[in-house]
């Protein structure tokens, strides 16, 4: 079983991949593979509304100059997606954001082609917005008939700083329930 995260921060290697790595840490304990795809510095569009995903039907997004088609087809290949965001202005990243409303669209074009794969959110913040943040990411699994395990809290971490997440004990918590429900689910799911 493989567990694919993206990491949508602006800053590689961030608090955001702090957590992710924390949710990995359960999921490798559990023999469970895991990928980290991180979009700092990626260009990438959103999507242009032009519906050639519904008139080709072939699990991709015309748009073939940027990294989206590569993070679909890691996607569709692994039993579990995580997207992580740190919190922008009291919501995700415009990377994230892009990600999800061409990979989302994609995947409606197809037959909702990520239906019954587990999703997660992990989210990553300073004071406030996580909420809501976490909320954004979370419509993309409900709508592509995912299923979301929870966690002891809101899958949130505090920081700033690079690394500070790492001082917030109940986030890093947070983030070891999450991996470890996440393991139980994908091998209900699987068994
Ligand atoms: C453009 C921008 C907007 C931000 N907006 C918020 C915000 O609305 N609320 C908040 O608490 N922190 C905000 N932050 C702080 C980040 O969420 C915080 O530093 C986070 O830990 C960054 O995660 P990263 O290291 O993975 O990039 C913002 C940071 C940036 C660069």
């Amino acid at each position: 079983m493989k567990v694919v995260a993206f990491n949508g921060s602006a800053r590689k290697d961030g608090n955001t991949a702090i957590l992710i790595r924390r949710v990995f840490a359960e999921l490798e304990a559990e023999g469970i593979e895991t990928e980290l795809v991180q979009l700092a510095g990626q260009p990438i569009r959103g999507c242009t509304a032009c519906g050639q995903c519904y008139k080709n039907k072939n699990q991709r997004c015309v748009i073939e100059n940027d990294i989206v088609n590569d993070c679909i087809e890691k996607m569709r290949a692994a039993d579990g997606i995580i997207l992580g965001s740190p919190t922008y202005f009291a919501d995700l990243t415009p990377e994230m954001k892009a990600l999800i409303d061409r990979a989302g669209f994609v995947a409606r074009a197809n037959d909702d082609m990520f239906k019954r794969k587990v999703g997660a959110a992990v989210v990553a913040v300073r004071r406030a917005g996580s909420v809501h943040t976490f909320d954004s990411i979370n419509h993309f699994f409900l709508i592509g008939q995912m299923i979301i395990p929870g966690s002891i809290y809101w899958n949130m971490g505090i920081g700033r700083a690079k690394g500070e997440v790492e001082q917030d004990e109940e986030g890093l918590q947070t983030m070891k329930t999450l991996g470890q429900n996440i393991a139980w689910l994908l091998k209900k799911i699987n068994a």
